[in-house]
């Protein structure tokens, strides 16, 4: 028998404190969260699709070297007054846009010791009630509407859902992989039966991989308060996953199979970009029609571009 939760997921936790080391030396001074997909940053698609999602009070988990983040999220009076000023109205509303979207709180990590470690410091902000977990680099497309359906699938379930993506075996040892079995809900909603962070190619239990959308039980606060380093001696939230799942919490996975970009990794960002912008009504026809020769110019593959 399912153990719906009569409480509804109202807030979300976005973890923002990682360093970003895939993309140095960019991220030395700018946080990864805050590189433009076109004009805005990654972490303001991320925030507008908790609100999307039902979820208006948004907390940030943060830490060293990312008090950009604060300041991108709060007023700008200056700013606005020189807009206003030049009666610059399309400008002005898109600056008022990054502050009106959610109600966006901040709490420091203090040490990047893993994303559970992270998770663990949203846990007085989100207090007993299942919460929503969106890595601030990770970008699902806003036509593709994942963490309604996660949220819809905790609140039938209840316990915890996590998001997951076929990689394919040969790439699974770069995520977290998971073991799942059917459920009556259909084809895209399994059932988690364990979970193991970044395993060898040939130990995976699947070619399915956590990518950064969850829906929590708070129960996983507690799990993480007695969960050691793991892999890569950091607070693993998978671990803690695992631990629920063995003491027979339910979790469940929602499959995606929509477009999703980790912003974090540069091939992926560059493919957000211009995905994004080619699909603009300001940007698109331009980029499009320049797409289209540059594409046409190109060596063929092996041959090195003159
Ligand atoms: P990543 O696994 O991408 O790690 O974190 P990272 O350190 O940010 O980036 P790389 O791998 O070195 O390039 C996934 C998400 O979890 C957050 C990150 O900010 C990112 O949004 N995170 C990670 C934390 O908030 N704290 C941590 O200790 C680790």
């Amino acid at each position: 028998m399912p153990n719906p939760s009569t409480r509804p997921a109202r807030k979300a936790v976005i973890p923002v404190a990682g360093m970003g080391t895939r993309f140095l030396p960019a991220t030395k001074a700018v946080p990864k969260e805050l590189l433009p997909v076109v004009d805005r940053p990654a972490l303001q698609y991320i925030v507008e699709e908790a609100a999307r999602a039902g979820l208006p009070e948004v907390l940030m988990v943060t830490g060293r070297g990312k008090a950009a983040i604060e300041d991108f999220f709060d007023r700008a009076p200056e700013l606005e007054t020189a807009l206003e000023k030049k009666g610059d109205d399309g400008r002005l509303a898109a600056v008022h846009e990054s502050t009106e979207v959610a109600q966006v709180h901040f709490v420091r990590q203090g040490e990047a010791r893993g994303l559970g470690h992270a998770v663990l410091q949203a846990a007085a902000f989100v207090g007993d009630e299942p919460f929503a977990v969106l890595l601030g680099d990770d970008l699902i497309d806003a036509r593709d509407h994942l963490l309604e359906q996660m949220l819809a699938v905790q609140a039938e379930h209840g316990g915890s859902v996590i998001a997951l993506l076929d990689v394919g075996r040969e790439n699974i040892d770069k995520y977290g992989a998971v073991a799942v079995e059917p459920t009556d809900d259909g084809g895209d909603v399994v059932a988690v039966t364990g979970l193991v962070e970044k395993p060898p190619v040939d130990e995976a239990p699947s070619s399915l991989a956590i990518i950064g959308r969850y829906v929590l039980a708070p129960e996983v606060f507690d799990v993480l308060r007695e969960t050691a380093p793991g892999r890569g001696g950091e607070i693993q939230l998978t671990d803690a996953l695992a631990t629920l799942v063995e003491r027979g919490e339910p979790v469940h996975g929602v499959v995606f199979g929509g477009r999703r970009y980790d912003t974090g990794d540069k091939l992926d960002y560059l493919k957000a970009v211009i995905r994004l912008a080619a699909e603009r009504d300001d940007l698109g026809p331009a980029l499009r029609g320049w797409l289209r020769d540059f594409v046409t110019e190109l060596p063929p593959e092996g041959a090195s571009p003159s």
